[in-house]
């Protein structure tokens, strides 16, 4: 099925992923490419319409990110946001200069609703600003749509020529009717039908699985974490009994979670499909035994992976596919998509089994934002409580073990990250914050318990709100749920005397331990 596209052209502003996202939602699919791609790639592709992003240069110094003029005359739809919105102007003979005073945060906009750009927006609302240059003289053929007490330009438009050019980003929802104006830019202007919902997607992968695989093998390492989840299945409703899951116990899940992922796709759960549990948990333990430091704590956790895997795979002999959870924000960051700096590769990159005998990759949710990803979940009947997972990261409890991890510590921080989850599900603050959990301290301090001296373990909790984990504020948790939580560790969780909250932003702390 061909999909209306719309191009997101990135010229490394820090909110792009934001606009690709903000489009999708308004049901058109589209995609971020870097400037530096060919005119002859991006017209090859097709677009319905395109949008220039927000960036950190100044157009008009030289060297400055730009793109060559063609692009205003494919007789689509541009819309250029932020750096974006400056050069079109600076392009096509307007004047962007240097402004006295940045103006940055919420902002009071004045927009004319006349413009298709703002139908139905209110005549004043607040947008989020960032800018040191502005428009100071729009291009021939311009007209200003927009301004705020600051800025005589903050949206303009040339509509014989379909151009439209926003200040402002619509992108972020402190801009109150942000989602509207972008919305009313694809549906309206581009005049896309919104083709892009997530039932037809699934309908459209399953086809495309079942007509790759034929009658072919596949293998999929299964997590139990949202995207391998939902990869999982749509393969099973593609292909049955041709797909193999190995669940790897790696022995630093959270509490349960072994047993929860294998009553879901077990052989007594609700999938047709090959599980195959190993448990691998003292091969792990004795692996990490005296092991501190946290990089090397990784690197044995994603090795042995690597190495249960595949011990598991030569039982199974030759597969034609194997299966990876990849999602579009990976692809992104990991520089095939954007221009976005490379941040987290080694996050996501888990690195793929050398001796595996496989033919070819299938990556079914590569193109999916994560809040997409869910939306097939739900699509594909999985439980709630997978789809709406809180990421939880590969070497998983062992970099929330500072220091040497031990069943024993093991134990502890599952115990104590059970009652703390426990009890913000009963807050019902469980889908509201970001991410949160109990890590274990390698610190050990007196106390007192029941008249008597106690030397145990510092439990500490951390929560955080974040949109996209690379920067993080910890969650203001009401009082009274905190000294829950404490009273239940403390009480329930043999070897802990203390429990600290965190209240470290990223950064300068990560959102991690270790
Ligand atoms: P940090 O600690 O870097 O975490 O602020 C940002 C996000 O990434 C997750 N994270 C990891 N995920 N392997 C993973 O798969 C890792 O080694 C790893 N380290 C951190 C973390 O849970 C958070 O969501």
């Amino acid at each position: 099925m061909k999909r209306e596209l719309v191009i997101v052209l990135d010229f490394g502003g820090q909110y792009n992923q934001l606009i690709a996202r903000r489009v999708r939602e308004a049901n058109v699919y589209c995609e971020i490419y870097s400037y530096k791609t060919d005119f002859a790639k991006i017209k090859e592709k097709n677009p319905v319409g395109i949008i220039l992003t927000g960036g950190p240069a100044s157009c008009y110094e030289e060297n400055a990110a730009t793109y060559t003029k063609e692009l205003f005359e494919m007789g689509i739809p541009v819309l250029g946001l932020c750096y974006g919105a400056q050069l079109m102007n600076h392009l096509l003979g307007g004047k962007v200069e240097r402004a006295e005073q940045r103006e940055y945060g919420k902002t009071l906009v004045r927009v004319d609703n006349s413009s298709l750009l703002f139908d139905g927006c209110s005549p004043e609302s607040i947008c989020w600003m960032s800018h040191f240059d502005y428009i100071s003289k729009v291009a021939p053929g311009f007209t200003v749509t927009a301004v705020t007490d600051n800025c005589p330009c903050a949206a303009c438009e040339d509509t014989s020529r379909n151009l439209y050019a926003i200040q402002f980003h619509p992108e972020v929802l402190h801009t109150q009717e942000g989602t509207m104006m972008l919305r009313n830019f694809v549906r309206k202007i581009c005049k896309c039908s919104g083709d892009w919902v997530m039932s037809s997607f699934v309908q459209e992968q399953i086809r495309s699985i079942r007509e790759k695989v034929g009658d072919g093998k596949v293998l999929c390492a299964l997590s139990g974490g949202v995207d391998s989840s939902v990869a999982a299945v749509l393969l099973s409703k593609a292909i049955g009994n041709q797909l193999t899951c190995v669940f790897v116990d790696h022995g630093l899940l959270r509490k349960n979670e072994g047993d929860e992922v294998e009553a879901v796709f077990g052989p007594n759960g609700n999938y047709t499909l090959n599980f195959i549990r190993v448990n691998a948990q003292q091969r792990y333990y004795s692996r990490l035994a005296g092991v501190t430091e946290p990089e090397q704590k990784r690197k044995i956790i994603g090795e042995e992976f690597i190495r249960v895997f595949e011990e598991e795979a030569k039982k199974i002999g030759a597969v034609d596919f194997l299966v990876q959870g990849t999602i579009y924000p990976d692809v992104v960051e990991s520089g095939l998509g954007g221009e976005s700096a490379v941040i987290k590769s080694h996050h996501n990159v888990g690195g793929l089994p050398d001796h595996v005998d496989f033919k070819e990759i299938i990556e079914p949710l590569r193109d999916l934002f994560k809040d997409e990803v869910r939306k097939v979940g739900l699509e594909l009947g999985i439980p709630e409580y997978l789809v709406y997972r809180q990421p939880f990261p590969g070497p998983g409890l062992g970099i929330r073990i500072i220091g040497e991890v031990t069943e024993e510590k093991v134990r502890i921080v599952q115990d104590a990250d059970f009652i703390y989850r426990e009890e913000i599900a009963k807050a019902g603050l469980d889908r509201s914050i970001g991410q949160y959990f109990a890590a274990l301290t390698n610190m050990r301090s007196v106390g007192v318990m029941g008249d008597e001296r106690t030397y145990d373990y510092a439990v500490a909790l951390r929560a955080v709100n974040t949109i996209d984990f690379m920067t993080a504020e910890s969650a203001n948790i009401p009082y009274e749920v905190l000294q829950k939580v404490m009273s239940r560790i403390i009480n329930e969780v043999r070897g802990v005397n203390r429990v600290f909250y965190d209240l470290t932003s990223k950064p300068p702390g990560t959102i991690e331990f270790e």
